[in-house]
């Protein structure tokens, strides 16, 4: 079962939610309520076609299928930037991050440490500051590209599993609130990173009260996190230990298109700051969702209503945490594939075009470029630039380069009929695309660009050469 992050676009979702309890509220600090969201008309994009990025509407949205550039555009871009490429949508990015925050506004010390690990790109990164998001890392990387854009502190959530000494080390160095795996890691900072700090984290695996979503697998089955007992255990230890400040995280769901299961998660977690406070005296300043929210990669799909979303956990938060004497009490979250993911877009370029059992378009990307697809399956909505209103009249495979018969954007989709010069945009490449991409096969990354707010396009990251590939070898060793 694939883990977390890695997540495939199957549609099934067999699952029961984990009810612990009962639970409440509120102050306002409406953090985007004031803020001016109208912005410049940008000259080459066009309006969006119904409820979608940046909406303030609580209507759950249908997947927006309209794209921020058109043809001619691309087309240009293309002269300065040959694809294969992602292009990412600045001004739907910004919006989008306004409207998650708007929805939790609520709650004052709400929080969304985005998941570098879902497009770890500092530009992005640095929007996402600017929108008032933190990081949430995995890894040393990660630090340090979020260190590069100033964020610092407790901007910075480190929920890393399997974690090198070092690593902590340096988290800690940054300021950064670490979110342990596993109970051994108190002995471990102790003994390896020069003590404990005045915050800690803990990341809870419920594991057989939670069934988890088909993608996420079961959490009994998941390498992650503390065991309820140990979970408990684990505060005990840290209070005693001298930590004084304390959060609570989890992570059950990817790529999770209902809110319900959110709601369950946030009434899991208000209900062990209740026990926590009743058993161990200790107050949690926070209680980190997790990411997970899913995006809808297929037409039919519908987005999470994030406004919805942000008022059912605020009820909850009014029945159970509330009256319990805990307010406040920080939520936060960690998503990454509903911060970028419908924003960005894998540009690539029909060059064959292939007839044998089937109909084959050979596209100039690859898995290399973005994974999804190949690995898992995984839906992604491909528009032929310019041919958007011509009939799908045409059944493709669409495939990469690669000496793998997975390397497949599309399988037996409907399509406009499709000829080499062709430019294709592939949806839904924002998140866990470029990131996941890879070497195999000799195959080079491709550019990041962003569509800025004023139509603009800036490269964010330069196509991989070459001498990229060869950076690790030293042919010097073979005279
Ligand atoms: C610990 C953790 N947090 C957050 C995320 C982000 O998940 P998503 O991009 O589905 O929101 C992941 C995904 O890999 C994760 O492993």
């Amino acid at each position: 079962m694939p883990q977390i992050g890695c997540d495939p676009g199957w549609e099934g979702k067999p699952r029961s939610w984990g009810r612990t309890g009962t639970q409440g509220v509120v102050t306002l600090k409406l953090s985007w309520w004031n803020r001016n969201t109208v912005h410049p008309t940008c000259r080459l994009r066009k309006p969006r076609s119904h409820q979608g990025v940046g909406s303030t509407s609580s209507k759950s949205p249908m997947k927006d299928l309209t794209l921020p550039f058109d043809e001619a555009q691309i087309r240009r871009i293309i002269q300065q930037h040959p694809t294969p490429f992602h292009l990412y949508d600045e001004r739907a990015i910004r919006q989008n991050a306004r409207r998650l925050l708007r929805a939790f506004a609520w709650n004052p010390g709400f929080r969304e440490f985005f998941a570098v690990k879902a497009t770890p790109n500092p530009y992005l990164l640095k929007i996402l500051k600017e929108e008032g998001f933190g990081a949430d890392c995995s890894s040393l990387a990660e630090l340090v590209l979020s260190e590069r854009v100033g964020l610092t502190g407790e901007a910075i959530m480190f929920t890393s599993n399997d974690t090198p000494a070092s690593e902590y080390v340096r988290a800690k160095e940054l300021g950064a609130i670490l979110n342990l795996d596993d109970i051994t890691h108190l002995d471990f900072l102790e003994r390896r990173c020069s003590g404990l700090p005045e915050l800690l984290c803990f990341r809870y695996n419920p594991g057989p009260d939670r069934t988890g979503n088909v993608i996420i697998g079961n959490p009994a089955e998941a390498k992650y996190g503390l065991t309820r007992e140990q979970l408990f255990q684990a505060y005990q230890q840290a209070k005693e230990r001298g930590v004084r400040r304390f959060g609570l995280h989890t992570m059950v769901a990817s790529n999770e298109l209902d809110r319900v299961y959110f709601v369950e998660t946030a009434r899991m977690l208000f209900t062990l700051a209740r026990e926590l406070k009743d058993r161990l005296g200790i107050r949690l300043e926070f209680v980190n969702l997790g990411g997970g929210i899913g995006i809808p990669y297929r037409p039919e799909q519908t987005a999470v209503d994030l406004e919805a979303l942000g008022q059912e956990i605020r009820e909850l938060y009014e029945q159970m945490v509330v009256p319990a004497g805990l307010d406040p009490l920080a939520i936060c979250m960690e998503n990454g594939r509903m911060v970028t993911g419908p924003y960005g877009y894998l540009v690539t370029t029909a060059i064959h075009e292939k007839h044998i059992y089937r109909d084959y378009i050979g596209v100039d990307a690859c898995m290399a470029n973005l994974m999804r697809p190949g690995m898992y399956g995984a839906y992604h909505h491909i528009t032929v630039l310019g041919k958007e209103n011509a009939p799908p009249d045409r059944v493709y495979d669409v495939v990469g380069s690669l000496c793998e018969n997975n390397d497949k954007f599309a399988v037996q989709r409907s399509l406009p009929p499709i000829e080499p010069g062709d430019v294709l945009a592939i949806h839904d490449a924002g998140a866990h695309g470029y990131a996941m991409g890879f070497q195999y096969n000799g195959k080079l990354r491709g550019a990041e660009l962003l569509l800025k707010e004023d139509g603009s396009v800036q490269q964010i990251r330069r196509a991989e050469t070459l001498d990229d590939y060869f950076a690790t070898l030293d042919f010097s060793g073979l005279a």
